[in-house]
């Protein structure tokens, strides 16, 4: 089992010291957990790949003590790079930007941009600090499986795989950073366009960039997608199954009368659920959902549920992200397109 250990000083220094001789270190930030190599070492990178069971030229994150160190992997830098920096970091806001000419195509997946991030928790900017570079994390999770937002998701996830695991509470956004990318400004003709929803709401980014942001390809939910090409992420091992808030009971009570044990993520678990039916507590203040949401998935394996109901929030503010993750945990997954027995 991985050591999970405190943020003290010298753990710290050990992390540090632990990414400098190329392992992998699990971090809390304020996201989820990310598991850390040294972006500069091929070799630490693929030992992230194989950790994870992750395909190859799934590009990753490089995650930066503050702006001015992202420069450095950055092949250009725009007035809304700038400016989306300025207001959102240290924060949940990763930025696809051109990428610098010495940056591995291992860790951008071969693609000429880098995702770019400097998030907000203190553990986290702590390592950065006493590491100096850029550390390529992606979150610490089997490819595929529910994120972790706490030290014991990552122990659970990854087990040997990684050296250490700094502990650093319970992640308090939840859902991954919202990725936006600006590389198209670089030619100085596009937009930014969010290509995953996330900490930061896509409102916030419009605001402070004074124009519309879109939502593109596989975060927009309106593109029809063919049933069975879309693989499922974030999924727990139960089937969700997403239905809207008011046929949760009757939805409920059809899959026990089947025979099966059913959870529902509910805002009102102390309702009369129809019996064998599990409510899961599941707050409808979307900030508070996008809390809960990986560790709610996580309950409904513990209490081996073979189905998860569960209702879309509004597609607003973090709503939009809880959504999103929603879709992709009720994906279809395996080529015959089907999600649910
Ligand atoms: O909140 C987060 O972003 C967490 C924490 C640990 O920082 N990290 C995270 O990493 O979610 P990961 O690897 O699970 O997701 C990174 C996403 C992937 O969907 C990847 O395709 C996308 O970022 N990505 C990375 N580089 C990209 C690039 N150059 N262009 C487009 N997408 C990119
Ligand atoms: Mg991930």
């Amino acid at each position: 089992m991985s050591r999970i250990l405190p943020p003290t000083p010298a753990n710290l220094a050990r992390a540090a010291a632990c990414l400098r001789a190329g392992g992998l270190v699990a971090l809390p930030t304020e996201t989820v957990y990310g598991l850390a190599a040294n972006a500069r070492d091929d070799e630490a990178v693929a030992r992230i790949f194989a950790a994870k069971g992750r395909p190859q030229d799934h590009p990753l994150i490089v995650h930066v003590a503050d702006a001015e160190a992202a420069l450095a992997w950055a092949g250009a830098w725009s007035p809304a790079a700038e400016t989306l920096a300025a207001r959102f970091w240290p924060g949940p806001l990763t930025l696809i930007v051109a990428r610098g000419r010495d940056v591995s195509l291992a860790v951008t997946g071969g693609l000429p941009t880098v995702a770019l991030r400097v998030p907000a928790h203190p553990v986290a900017l702590a390592v950065l600090q006493a590491f100096g570079g850029g550390v390529a994390a992606p979150s610490a999770n089997r490819f595929g499986a529910v994120s972790p937002t706490t030290a014991a998701h990552v122990a659970e996830g990854l087990g040997d795989a990684v050296d250490l695991v700094l502990d650093g509470g319970p992640c308090h956004v939840g859902v991954e950073s919202t990725i936006v990318d600006v590389s198209q400004y670089d030619s100085g003709s596009g937009v930014a366009a969010v290509l995953r929803p996330g900490g930061v709401a896509v409102e916030a980014l419009s605001e402070a960039l004074g124009q519309r942001v879109a939502v593109r390809g596989e975060a927009r939910h309106t593109e029809v997608r063919a049933p069975g090409q879309l693989p499922s992420h974030y999924a727990p091992e139960a089937q969700v199954r997403l239905v809207s808030e008011a046929e949760l009971p009757a939805e409920a009570a059809t899959w026990a009368a089947a025979g099966l044990s059913v959870a529902v993520l509910t805002a009102s678990p102390e309702a009369d659920w129809p019996p064998g039916v599990v409510p899961i507590p599941f707050p409808r203040d979307p900030e508070a959902a996008a809390r809960r949401l990986y560790e709610a998935l996580r309950e409904v394996d513990r209490q081996g549920c073979h189905v998860v109901l569960g209702a879309l929030p509004a597609e607003r503010g973090l709503g939009l992200a809880v959504a999103d993750r929603l879709r992709k945990a009720a994906g279809p997954r395996s080529p015959d397109g089907k999600s649910h027995p």
